[in-house]
């Protein structure tokens, strides 16, 4: 039987990867920072699909919490055979905003969590010549919208490069490049989405679903949807002042 640890694993994205790695009989460890809502996510999962899930309580933005994660996934008495880096949140501030606060718990949740749980995932797995790591970055990151477009364009690079490194111990890494999808990261970044077209929000479900046939065939980005790839294709091959012209106009009709 395998194990997955999931970060963010009690709503949206995370909560999706949750349901479909539990439906396939895989065991969970569920990261996140309330324990009531984990406890009750995993009452759920275990109900609904009869696996054994564990939770981690742990606020990823701090860096004990994040070493004792790391400390489960080298645990060599309970190999975790996936480990799916998600846990993340919109940045909705100027960078030239007189208080740095909100780009600093960025890059700590979203570089410094994911830089010492792939590390760690990344040994284990390569000692026991299997395993796999998602990380969630998002399309935001071929894009120059602030802080957050930096954060995520350093998650796909660092996806790369484990890649690269792990290539041929039996290990994947895959980086996940979601477009808009309806979840709690809207409101909890307060990001207004009135103007978005309905055709570029995307399922969770089947966002995860594709995903998940990305990490199974070993790919390295993993885009989901034929909308979406034909439009990251536009924006990796556009001249970069046309991506920032753009970027532009998307970051104030969203202010
Ligand atoms: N939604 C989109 O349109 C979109 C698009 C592209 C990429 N993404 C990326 O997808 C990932 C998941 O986002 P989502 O849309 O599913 O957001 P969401 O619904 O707000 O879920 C975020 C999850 O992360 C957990 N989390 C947040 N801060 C944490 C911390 N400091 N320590 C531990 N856990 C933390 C939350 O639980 P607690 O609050 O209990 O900690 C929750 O389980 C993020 O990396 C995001 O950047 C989202």
């Amino acid at each position: 039987m395998a194990t997955a640890l999931v970060t963010g694993g009690t709503s949206g994205i995370g909560a999706a990867f949750a349901r479909q790695l539990a439906a396939r009989g895989d065991a969970l460890v569920l990261v996140a920072r309330d324990a009531a809502r984990l406890e009750e996510s995993a009452a759920r999962l275990r109900e609904a699909y009869g696996v054994e899930v564990e939770v981690l309580p742990a606020d990823l933005a701090d860096r004990g919490s994040v070493l004792r994660v790391a400390d489960r996934l080298t645990d060599v008495t309970r190999p975790v055979d996936l480990l799916v880096n998600n846990a993340g949140f919109g940045v909705h501030h100027a960078l030239t905003d007189p208080d740095p606060g909100p780009h600093e718990h960025a890059v700590d949740v979203m570089i410094r969590a994911v830089l010492l749980l792939g590390g760690a995932a990344g040994r284990a797995m390569r000692e026991r010549g299997h395993g796999a790591v998602v990380n969630v970055a998002s399309t935001a990151g071929f894009m120059t919208m602030g802080s957050y477009s930096a954060v995520k364009a350093w998650v796909m690079t660092y996806s790369e490069s484990l890649a690269n490194e792990l290539h041929g111990t039996g290990v994947t890494v895959t980086a996940l490049a979601p477009g808009w999808v309806r979840t709690e990261f809207h409101e909890r970044a307060a990001i207004r989405t009135s103007s978005i077209p309905e055709v570029l929000w995307l399922d969770a479900d089947a966002l995860v679903a594709e995903c998940l046939a990305d990490v199974a065939r070993g790919a390295v980005v993993s885009i989901p949807s034929r909308r979406y790839r034909a439009l990251m294709w536009a924006v990796r091959h556009a001249p970069r002042p046309a991506v920032r012209a753009a970027s532009r106009r998307l970051s104030s009709s969203r202010h």
